[in-house]
């Protein structure tokens, strides 16, 4: 069965900038999310350059990783920078995630080593639920300081002489639970005792992101808005930019479980429509949570000055052999698409997410098992959909019709649009639908196209997924049936597929 859908693009109406960050990733000291995934030791069999293996950064770098978060999630909390530096690493325990040996062989230097090799931005996320105001700022010098100042020299003997740019920094993790267990206005008072001193070493100020709401605790967002987001007014003008909020980013954690609980949260693979209809029907939620928040920002800050960060959002299901290993399936595709498409339609509030987690944890882009390593469909999905960073979003105006299961209804398509740099605009399109196709009937106003291409992610079962034998079950192929007439853009939509299209 094909379901007719037609929608119209408005390519002259310009929405905002889509920031690249959006696009960003997370990587905790979590499982094999950094020790296998990223650090291969420089003693290695596994090819790799100063300990970090040259797969992974290639499969990275070709989706153009704009930031990275670290070191954590709750390891965040429970780290301490010092134990990660020079020559002597001070291996710890990792409280929080199955009482690991963590090596610290894995510190700053590498993390940034990491980084360039990527080409990506870093977002770190300092100690507040075990730490002090003193290592967060000891630690800033340490990176950030000139090496003719005993901070820089020290950074320096250890290896690197220049000092790094800090542009992102996280004042704790999820503070309302591991990390610190501390009420709102609690946290509001260490955030801001924080902020006054959480500098680089030429006294400027990163982007400083506080702790936000876990799901839908609209209360947190009120408290942290209404009592951290500004400077006191008794503030020094002299001393302080009073027209840059003290809270420049305000974090959102979600998680798309199929159940919807905690407890039995449902399983990655060889799951039934009901809980492919479930999936997709939380993972659209994020669109609430974030109107809802924003429009609790909205009272506080106007001006939209402080941006909302989704720096932990992805699936979440039971099981997996420890270390939050699971399966990534066409359905983490999908959910992958529709969460991009919402953090498009609100690109005004939303300057950045972070999936959980780049590497071997949760909903990841990549799976190592040693010397081997797969990408995953939600990879695909990222690598189809890096057009769109840093493009400007263009409306496109549609009626979704409805896909049902059982009780369960949801939107059957979700549609974002993009104009990029060099003038070309990029449709993404899902079809959340596992049993009907769409004819997708895409007016274009305000343009005049010559040409149109497209890919289609799409797959056979809707957990269809790669493994380390069958590499490429789920890759994108040319999309079929897609061809300009006059001024629409017509397209055949497989049944649970993600499809982007290009118009010059
Ligand atoms: O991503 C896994 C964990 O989920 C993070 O450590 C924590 O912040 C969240 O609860």
């Amino acid at each position: 069965e094909t379901v007719k859908v037609e929608a119209t693009l408005k390519a002259d109406k310009a929405g905002p900038v889509i920031n690249r960050n959006i696009y960003g990733q997370f990587v905790e000291h979590l499982g094999r999310g950094v020790y296998e995934g990223i650090w291969v030791g420089k003693d290695s069999p596994i090819p790799n350059t100063r300990g970090i293996r040259n797969d992974v950064v290639a499969a990275l770098k070709h989706i153009k990783v704009p930031v990275v978060r670290w070191p954590g999630g709750c390891f965040a909390d429970d780290y301490h920078w010092r134990d990660g530096v020079g020559p002597e690493r001070k291996p710890t325990i990792n409280s929080n995630w199955n009482r690991q040996i963590e090596p610290n062989s894995f510190g700053t230097h590498e993390f940034m080593d990491f980084l360039s090799q990527i080409d990506a931005q870093p977002f770190v996320s300092v100690n507040v639920g075990s730490g002090s105001v003193k290592d967060a700022q000891s630690w800033m010098q340490y990176m950030t300081a000139e090496p003719t100042t005993p901070p820089g020299a020290e950074r320096a003997r250890n290896g690197q002489q220049t000092p790094w740019s800090v542009p992102y920094v996280g004042i704790g993790n999820e503070t309302w639970g591991c990390g610190g267990q501390m009420r709102a206005d609690d946290y509001a008072y260490e955030f801001r005792k924080y902020a006054a001193y959480v500098k680089s070493s030429s006294g400027k100020r990163p982007f400083l992101i506080a702790v936000g709401p876990d799901t839908d605790d609209y209360a947190w967002t009120e408290t942290l808005m209404k009592e951290a987001a500004w400077w006191r007014p008794a503030a020094t003008p002299m001393m302080y930019n009073i027209d840059r909020p003290i809270m420049d980013g305000l974090s959102l954690h979600f998680y798309t479980l199929p159940s919807n609980t905690w407890q039995n949260k449902g399983v990655a693979t060889q799951f039934g429509e009901d809980q492919w209809i479930s999936t997709m029907k939380r993972a659209l939620f994020m669109d609430e949570l974030i109107t809802k928040n924003s429009a609790i920002m909205d009272k506080y800050d106007p001006q939209k000055k402080v941006a909302l960060i989704v720096d932990e959002w992805g699936t979440w299901y039971d099981g997996g052999p420890g270390g939050l290993y699971q399966e990534n399936t066409l359905r983490d595709a999908l959910v992958a698409a529709v969460t991009l498409n919402i953090f498009h339609d609100h690109a005004e509030r939303v300057k950045m997410a972070n999936i959980a987690q780049m590497i071997n944890v949760l909903q990841a882009m990549i799976l190592t098992d040693k010397d081997k390593m797969i990408l995953t469909p939600t990879y695909h999905v990222f690598e189809m959909y890096k057009v769109h960073q840093d493009a400007t979003r263009i409306p496109v105006n549609y009626t979704a019709p409805v896909y049902r299961y059982g009780e369960a209804e949801v939107p059957m398509i979700s549609v974002s649009a993009s104009r990029d740099k060099a003038g070309k605009i990029h449709v993404s399109v899902a079809n959340l639908d596992p049993n009907r196709a769409i004819a997708l009937d895409l007016i274009l106003t305000g343009v005049k196209a010559k040409t149109v291409t497209g890919r289609t992610l799409t797959a056979p079962a809707t957990d269809s997924h790669n493994t380390f034998t069958a590499p490429n079950t789920v890759t994108p192929k040319p999309a079929t049936g897609v061809k300009l007439k006059g001024d629409t853009l017509t397209a055949n939509l497989p049944a649970k597929s993600v499809s982007v299209f290009e118009l010059q």
